[in-house]
């Protein structure tokens, strides 16, 4: 019989964590602390706990995270970061945003993300360092950072990429977002290895808010007293504004039910890692697929995403829907493709294995309340679903051969 497999589905946790989330949700209203107070203060403090950084200042969603990492961070009109077209918009938007450049760096075959070894030929074709500023030669602007992104819960190579960012004097705001609970594989959690680093509590994230939710972690103390003023306005004390800044705050209802489930964070992360196997385990025989490899340190999984080698990748997704089993595209567009974000001629760079993989990539449902028969079930649909595809694609190639 079918079995019906959403790609995420966000009722069974609730279900299973309700009483206590719904005691912390009642002690917010008793309070009515609904901006600010007590119960976000702590969620914060524990955050920074967690991911072993000094500051942990929370805010309205993972792009503001990124908005208000940059802008603090100082990035000017006319200055360029580099960045990896493989991402979520935000990470290439909020650059925009500030009126600064995007220079998308092609990605590493492997992990899916930024190849410092790319970063390094670009700076060497096109920049040069002089009075301790790396300034791209056409241009004339200003290099200013490098914002990598731990895409899909992996981390990026922060030891390649900070032997580049330390001889060119470049700040590093590390996006996070998909990867709380993720270390490097020098055991450097997410959240330390950027000047700032970013993370996201949209609801399908690792730790998922019930609606939006942000947070920028440093290590530096005067980074973090600037984020403070900016996600409130840009206020020192009480009505004394010292620059511009937002109105960027993370509710208490929110703070509330994050905390209560960073408890549970590293369970739900193992259970995702626990999944990973499983599909490693079952298709890993199977030529036309290429299976996601855990390089960098700790993969937290936030996504499983194969490649496809030589399969109509809708055809595919069609019949395992047809089969109960729902499949998602991330992403189906780089970020190099999407115009308003590379808007001069001689900034523009190719990304061929960005673009490869933006055709072949497929997600797999992948969160912690899946059950072990449910994995099984969606293996045993792939694999009968390849078959399938071959038999028939071996047909046709019997019918070519007769007609030839
Ligand atoms: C890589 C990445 N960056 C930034 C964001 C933006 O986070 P939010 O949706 O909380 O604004 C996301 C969220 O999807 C993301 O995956």
């Amino acid at each position: 019989m079918n079995k019906k497999i959403d790609f995420f589905n966000l009722s069974r946790q609730y279900k299973k964590n309700k009483t206590n989330i719904v005691s912390r949700i009642n002690e917010v209203l008793e309070n009515q602390t609904y901006i600010g107070g007590k119960v976000v203060a702590n969620f914060e403090i524990n955050l920074a706990k967690y991911l072993n950084a000094k500051h942990a200042i929370s805010c309205n969603s993972g792009t503001d995270a990124l908005l208000m990492a940059l802008s603090v961070i100082g990035l000017k009109e006319n200055e360029i970061v580099l960045t990896t077209p493989f991402s979520f918009i935000a990470s290439g938007s909020e650059i925009v945003a500030l009126k600064a450049h995007p220079v998308f760096i092609d990605i590493e075959k492997e992990t899916h993300n930024i190849d410092p070894t790319k970063i390094k030929n670009w700076i060497d074709n096109n920049c040069e360092f002089k009075n301790n500023n790396l300034v791209h030669k056409e241009t004339g602007y200003k290099v200013a950072g490098i914002l990598p992104v731990d895409i899909f819960g992996q981390c990026a190579d922060y030891e390649k990429i900070k032997a580049i960012t330390k001889k060119y004097n470049l700040w590093i705001v590390q996006d996070s977002c998909q990867a709380i609970g993720a270390c490097d594989k020098n055991n450097i959690m997410a959240g330390n290895h950027g000047d700032i680093s970013c993370f996201s509590f949209y609801p399908t994230k690792n730790l998922g808010a019930f609606g939006d939710g942000g947070v920028c972690a440093t290590n530096n103390t005067k980074l973090a007293e600037k984020l403070l003023r900016y996600r409130n306005h840009g206020r020192k004390d009480h009505y004394n504004y010292t620059e511009r800044g937002t109105n960027s705050r993370l509710d208490g209802i929110q703070a509330a039910v994050l905390d209560e489930k960073l408890k549970c964070l590293d369970n739900f992360n193992n259970r995702r890692r626990k999944i990973a196997q499983m599909y490693n385990n079952e298709l890993c025989d199977i030529e036309s697929i290429k299976l996601p490899r855990e390089i960098n340190g700790k993969h937290i999984y936030h996504q499983y995403c194969v490649k496809l080698k030589n399969i109509d990748r809708e055809n595919f997704m069609q019949n395992l829907k047809d089969k109960g089993v729902n499949t998602n595209i991330y992403y189906p567009k780089g970020l190099n493709q999407i115009e308003f974000l590379s808007t001069e001629e001689n900034l523009k760079t190719n990304c061929p294995i960005s673009d490869n993989l933006t055709e072949s990539i497929l997600a797999l449902p992948i969160w912690p309340e899946l059950e072990n028969d449910e994995v099984l079930y969606i293996c045993k649909q792939i694999k009968e679903n390849l078959n399938t595809l071959n038999f028939l694609k071996e047909i046709n190639n019997n019918i070519l051969k007769k007609q030839a």
